[in-house]
């Protein structure tokens, strides 16, 4: 089952809808190396948000991305590209390699007493063993969580103990331009903080420069495996249904949830999203710039491309370092073929001036990709114009932690684009734009974007809250997936997407709910309530600023906004930075207390008259009191 022409597209599109379980069939069986065949394809429920896909039918995740291509003489073939921060650092694995590393690793957990079902923490920067780790969990059936390196302790701690982990992996540290990262401190200071379930720490050293502090609980990788990790491992087989990963995501409200993916499902669609969307050829050398902490690094740096046998590379590094350059030369020296990166990225180095994109040859390039948020129509005419020189066509993915994979994105090189535009839903894909009402708006306009119906990749639950997972998702309007987009279709039927429509914000793509700001700034004695919110920014899309109100009596201080800042990347993490604080005297609540963020959202912009509508307001004389503040 190919998807290779527009008419592919449009049949397989009408197809994918009219014949539902026969399309996923015909995709799964195709893309996936099963052990045993499903008996039902799906069974789905979105009022009582029940998600299940290729019920009775079994596989291993990590024979699929690396044993299948052994078996069909591919194992010299590169696999996996390592680039390190410093220049010339490298290391090339061939699928056999990679396969033997696994394998190893594999051996190794299980030594460790990590069986089916516990769950692994992964505090692993972009390195060969975060790709390895990965697909070892995957193999013996653990399940993996990641945690992206920008988050601090306490995030740490209240993610182990969420998930209950039995085991954390992490490495002595890592470099991000000129900086090493001490990621180990932060593991050290989270167990201090308390992590019951976890039995060991199992520490990889990033080099011989960094050495660490051994704890009592620590257990140094490397060691480990060279007594442990024989080069072979049978993969067991695991039920499609059974818990392939969880990665926690920021929502409008509460704590970061833990979305949970399945190994059936998710691989399927993370392979046949991969192939459709980016066309790769044979011995294609692709690259995704995302750390793997994240989903994208998940999806698109290693499970859709190692399953289908494509060369990923990924970099430990900045865009920046040591120079604007470096991206493109990594594209010339490793001659890759597909690139997929982040509108922030594109933004920075576009801001560095063309010469320094100008000065390397790019001309391996043949797709160009990119995630996470809105792109304007002048970014992607640079990575059109400059970048690829109209030589290599765009795709501008749409999707979501939760989606498991890109659902609205044209096909490289068929969809036609537009610049701005994620373009047509992908073949099993059912966009809907919906009123405030939550009617359904056919035709041109914007509204509330939803998913009618189920695809193989969305989400299984939120690990440990089912109820949540219910309301969060499904109760907003019934019948339909809630994203949390807003979208417009035009008049030829491209989907615009126009952002997050609830208190989510996206700073350089890095996703971040309002609420774990602010219960940050609480920890301050002298908070009495706060509201953040994400303002447009030329170079991060969005930044951080918070409006706070000081408990009686107290005023703000340049020093206190110091402190504040301080503490929220202590409680959350080195990836938020918050830009600016007002100090104000209330906020704009509804009769019912809901703060209304739209409000201040439009201050910090300068906004002084038009709010919209605010006949829900409980308090009118609040926006006069805080635009005198301001001024
Ligand atoms: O608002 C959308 C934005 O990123 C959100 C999902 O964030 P996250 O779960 O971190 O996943 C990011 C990587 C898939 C979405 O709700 N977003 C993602 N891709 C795009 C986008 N906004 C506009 N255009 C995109 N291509």
């Amino acid at each position: 089952m190919q998807i290779r022409s527009w008419a592919d597209y449009e049949y397989f599109y009408k197809n994918s809808l009219e014949h539902s379980d026969e399309f996923w069939s015909a995709v799964a069986e195709y893309k996936i190396k099963w052990r045993k065949q499903w008996s039902q394809v799906s069974e789905i429920d979105f009022n009582l948000g029940k998600i299940n896909w290729f019920l009775g039918a079994e596989l291993n995740v990590s024979e699929n991305c690396l044993d299948r291509h052994l078996e069909s003489g591919k194992g010299d073939q590169i696999a996996l590209i390592w680039v390190g921060n410093h220049p010339n650092e490298e290391k090339i694995f061939t699928f056999r390699e990679l396969y033997r590393e696994v394998c190893r690793a594999s051996n190794a957990l299980e030594a460790l007493g990590v069986e089916k079902g516990d769950r692994v923490v992964l505090y692993l920067p972009n390195i060969p063993e975060v790709v390895i780790s990965i697909l070892a969990c995957a193999r013996i059936g653990a399940i993996h969580s990641v945690i992206f390196g920008g988050f601090s302790a306490h995030s740490i701690q209240s993610r182990v103990n969420d998930c209950g982990a039995k085991l954390i992996l992490t490495a002595t540290g890592t470099y991000r331009g000129n900086k090493w990262i001490d990621l180990k401190a932060n593991i050290d200071e989270a167990m201090a903080l308390g992590c019951p379930s976890v039995t060991k720490v199992i520490v990889c050293e990033r080099d011989s420069a960094h050495g660490f502090f051994s704890q009592s609980y620590d257990l140094k990788w490397a060691e480990w495996l060279d007594r442990f990790g024989s080069e072979n491992h049978l993969g067991a087989s695991h039920s499609a249904g059974d818990p392939l990963f969880i990665l926690y995501t920021s929502g409008s409200t509460g704590k970061p949830k833990g979305v949970l993916h399945r190994m059936g499902g998710y691989l399927t669609y993370a392979a046949y999203t991969y192939d459709i969307v980016f066309q790769p050829k044979e011995n294609d050398i692709y690259w995704c710039t995302a750390d793997v902490g994240w989903i994208t690094g998940h999806s698109y740096s290693i499970y859709g491309p190692l399953a289908n046998g494509v060369a990923t590379l990924i970099y430990e590094g900045v865009p920046n370092y040591p120079d604007p350059g470096r991206f493109w030369r990594i594209i010339d020296q490793y001659q890759v073929a597909i690139f997929y990166t982040a509108p922030t990225a594109l933004r920075i180095l576009a801001s560095a001036g063309d010469d320094f994109v100008k000065k390397y040859s790019r001309h391996s390039l043949r797709v160009l990709g990119t995630v996470g948020e809105p792109i304007s129509p002048e970014t992607w005419q640079w990575y059109d114009e400059v970048v690829g020189e109209k030589r290599a066509p765009i795709v501008d993915t749409w999707w979501q932690t939760e989606t498991g994979g890109i659902l609205i994105s044209p096909l490289a090189g068929i969809s036609p684009t537009k610049p701005g535009s994620a373009s047509f839903p992908l073949p099993g894909i059912e966009p809907k734009i919906l009123d405030d009402a939550g009617k359904e708006k056919l035709g041109s306009g914007p509204g509330t974007l939803v998913l009618a119906r189920s695809w193989p990749g969305q989400m299984a639950g939120i690990y440990g809250d089912p109820e949540r997972f219910y309301k969060t998702y499904f109760a907003p309007y019934p019948g339909y997936y809630w994203t949390g987009d807003g979208a417009q279709r035009d008049d030829e039927g491209f989907y615009w997407i126009t952002g997050r429509t609830d208190d989510v914000i996206k700073i350089s793509g890095h996703r971040l709910g309002t609420a774990e700001v602010e219960s940050a700034c609480l920890v301050h004695p002298f908070v009495s309530e706060s509201a953040a919110v994400g303002v447009p920014d030329p170079i991060t899309g969005e930044s951080l600023q918070i409006f706070v109100l000081l408990k009686e009596g107290l005023k703000g201080s340049e020093q206190l906004a110091q402190e504040l800042m301080d503490l929220v990347r202590k409680e959350v993490g080195s990836i938020v930075s918050l830009k600016k604080v007002y100090w104000v005297p209330g906020l704009p609540k509804t009769r019912s207390g809901k703060i209304m963020r739209r409000i201040l959202r439009k201050m910090a912009q300068g906004e002084k008259t038009h709010f919209g509508d605010l006949s829900s307001l409980a308090d009118p004389a609040i926006i006069e009191m805080i635009l005198a503040i301001l001024e």
